[in-house]
């Protein structure tokens, strides 16, 4: 019988032991032997969880337990989530985590600690949350030279894009509903302005070229000046708008940027509505595969979450520490990358004509012109706008 602890008792906290306990001969089995949940670690009591006998407030508790073997962080942020990560490592425990801020700030480091001390860290659950996608990128596509990997990242924006879309509501109603049904956080920021999605975008970047980025350095545009008429034109010119995360080989190291992106009706990822993800990779060898599935949640991230707990007791004795690429990776310029754009502007059709020749804008009901350019990059892109009063620039997924 082997121990695990689970570090926060939030949503994803409660769902990991609940499907640690709904499953627990095929984890066990998974594993190798029987796991135990030995301690909760939370910061008030619950006398009603079903769980009350094993919480508690102290961490230095599970960390002086040599009957724990993995320990799954899924606090949240970088406090206490990286103290408490350290230590476990420190104290010769294997840490699994879905906390992507940690491991796309403190990754790489405590991916060495990790190894240093002979113990697992696992973060399946970190990007796209239940959906299988580091190990099938890291070991099942190991025979490829990953040249791109990009997706819809973020389940509270694509639930936001997808109710402006078929609902025509605004951005702040649809905003509201997503709040009411507990998918955004009361201050959505993170969520919003993509840097959530940036972050998981940096995870990715990092298994997949060989050098670590810092999300900071990733050019990150959220979805907050996405309007309504923004879903229509789309609709009309034949795209849909989502939030995606891309990260791309080229000639310059690795390119990496989160953007609200027009992507053809005909793509795998215009039909990845709601709280949904997706993520399409390239390989050299596989081609392009696409991974969809629930991207958040209580047991759609504690199914990652529990996954990766049996593996760690499973490799108790030849540990798995994914290549969080090699410190310092330079992000290469977002503005090189050419691609057609979309224009939303106040224009009319000899104006947009006279500029690009052979485009054929098209109309919302009040009367705003959209349209889409050929390839070019974005300084040439900004300098054609200049003549028309543009509103809206974005990459379209070509
Ligand atoms: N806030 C995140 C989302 C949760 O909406 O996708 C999962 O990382």
């Amino acid at each position: 019988m082997i121990k695990y602890a689970i570090l926060g008792f939030g949503t994803v906290g409660r769902g990991v032991a609940e499907v640690m306990a709904g499953q627990k001969e095929k984890l066990a089995a998974a594993a190798g032997e029987a796991l135990e949940l030995g301690y909760i670690l939370v910061r008030r009591d619950m006398p009603d969880s079903p769980w009350k006998d094993r919480m508690v407030r102290d961490f230095s508790v599970i960390e002086r337990d040599p009957d724990v073997a993995v320990v799954a962080e899924v606090i949240g942020g970088v406090g206490a989530a990286y103290d408490y990560s350290r230590r476990a490592i420190l104290a010769g425990k294997s840490v699994v985590s879905s906390n992507k801020e940690l491991v796309a700030t403190h990754g790489l480091e405590l991916a060495a600690l990790a190894k240093e001390h002979g113990v697992s860290y696992l973060f399946e659950g970190s990007v796209g949350g239940g959906i299988p996608l580091l190990r099938p990128l890291c070991r099942c596509l190991a025979a490829n030279r990953i040249d791109e990997v990009y997706g819809i990242l973020n389940g509270t924006t694509n639930y936001i894009l997808t109710a402006m879309d078929e609902k025509g509501q605004d951005f702040a109603q649809a905003l509201r509903k997503a709040q009411e049904l507990g998918y955004a956080e009361a201050d959505p920021t993170a969520d919003v302005e993509g840097i959530d999605a940036c972050r998981k975008t940096a995870i990715l970047a990092d298994l997949s070229f060989g050098h670590n980025l810092d999300p900071a350095d990733i050019p990150t545009t959220g979805i907050t000046t996405v309007a309504a008429v923004d879903l229509e034109l789309a609709r009309t010119l034949g795209y849909t708008v989502k939030l995606l995360g891309r990260a791309k080989r080229t000639e310059n190291g690795c390119l990496a940027f989160v953007q609200p992106h027009l992507v053809p009706l005909s793509h795998n990822l215009a039909s990845v509505n709601g709280v949904m993800n997706a993520c399409a990779i390239r390989g050299s060898a596989v081609g392009e595969v696409v991974l969809c599935g629930p991207g958040a949640g209580s047991h759609p991230t504690a199914s990652a979450v529990s996954a990766d707990i049996a593996d760690a007791v499973r490799h108790r004795a030849d540990p798995v520490v994914p290549d969080m690429g090699a410190p310092g990776g330079t992000v290469a310029a977002e503005s090189a990358l050419v691609s057609p754009w979309y224009v939303r502007a106040d224009a009319a059709p000899e104006a947009v004509e006279a500029l690009f020749s052979g485009v054929k804008p098209v109309y919302s009901t009040t009367g705003e012109c959209g349209f889409i350019t050929g390839p070019m990059d974005r300084l040439a892109a900004e300098k054609l706008l200049a003549g028309l009063d543009g509103r809206a620039l974005w990459r379209v997924l070509a």
